[in-house]
């Protein structure tokens, strides 16, 4: 699935209007219960090629607040329930999109990806992770596309940790490797003690707390944070000789850099990296409008 994708999104960037009627009469509702600049625009861009007309509802700024627990005594803060909610967005859309990140204090609940399970359990409707508690699966599709985009044999990969100021949720990371593995790249992953990942979405990757060894000869480095999974949602340690710079990559002269953005220049990445020419960065924002046509066309082939 994850080649049918990347060959109908490259398709659809040599020729973002191939299927401008596919989605003529479709509504897609974005629901943002997080913030985002990315994913909101290509989305939305995305359905527009497509035919379809976007709505987008910033629930956590616009909505009522939700109460998502079964049998709930709603007598304090929240003022309508996941089932009514998301049962009335299935009546108004053809398609709904999710952004809904994790508590990062609430483990049993985070990894099992509650609050889009919500979604999907009421709304009735297919439903398109915009970025879960454990998944952002249209910014990994984007990044395989980049990936591909260079047309090399068998990439070496690299995923490394990056300091940050807060305690950054899993799901980037997470993706990047299910999908960079799934897609038979040659990944390692590189962070320091204490911040290994979930292991359901490592398997088959090296890795490692040598960042300097997992960089020599690299082709493509994915720079990001996360904060603990073990010591779940809590930042370990700052490590600030973990940000990428140029004198890092010594021994990966061929190496592209990635980031899903948005970043924190020089506190994750340095500026010499983020506006030299190893960076693809911007590469991967664009993508992100085809990964998301790609998946929407799919979808509206499917509901016919
Ligand atoms: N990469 C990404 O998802 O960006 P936004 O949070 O701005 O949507």
């Amino acid at each position: 699935m994850a080649q049918k994708l990347i060959a109908s999104a490259l398709h659809y960037k040599q020729n973002p209007h191939a299927d401008a009627l596919l989605g003529k009469g479709k509504r897609i509702g974005c629901i943002f219960l997080n913030p985002s600049l990315r994913t909101r625009a290509s989305t939305q861009i995305a359905a527009l090629n497509l035919g379809m007309e976007p709505i987008v509802m910033n629930m956590d700024k616009e909505g009522w607040a939700l109460e998502m627990r079964s049998g709930a005594v709603m007598n304090t803060n929240t003022v309508e329930h996941i089932k009514d909610a998301a049962a009335v967005l299935g009546t108004y859309f053809d398609v709904l999109a999710i952004r809904a990140f994790p508590s990062l204090t609430q483990k049993e609940e985070d990894v099992t990806d509650f609050v889009l399970h919500q979604f999907i359990r009421y709304a009735g409707i297919p439903v398109v992770s915009l970025e879960s508690a454990t998944r952002h699966p249209l910014q990994s599709l984007a990044d395989m596309i980049t990936i591909q985009e260079h047309a090399l044999k068998k990439p070496k990969v690299v995923l490394t940790w990056a300091p940050h100021i807060k305690a950054i949720p899993h799901a980037v990371a997470n993706s990047f490797a299910e999908w960079a593995l799934g897609c038979g790249h040659d990944l390692t992953i590189a962070h320091p003690e204490g911040y290994a990942l979930d292991a359901a979405f490592t398997q088959g990757a090296t890795i490692t707390h040598n960042q300097a060894e997992a960089l020599e000869g690299a082709d493509f480095v994915y720079v990001k944070n996360w904060s603990s999974f073990n010591d779940y949602g809590k930042i370990l340690g700052s490590y600030p000789d973990w940000m990428l710079r140029e004198k890092h990559l010594a021994q990966a002269p061929q190496a592209k850099i990635m980031h899903c953005l948005p970043v924190r220049r020089n506190v994750e990445l340095s500026d010499e990296l983020l506006d030299g020419p190893r960076a693809r960065v911007q590469q991967q924002a664009e993508n992100r409008i085809y990964a998301a046509q790609a998946v929407l066309a799919e979808i509206l082939r499917e509901i016919g």
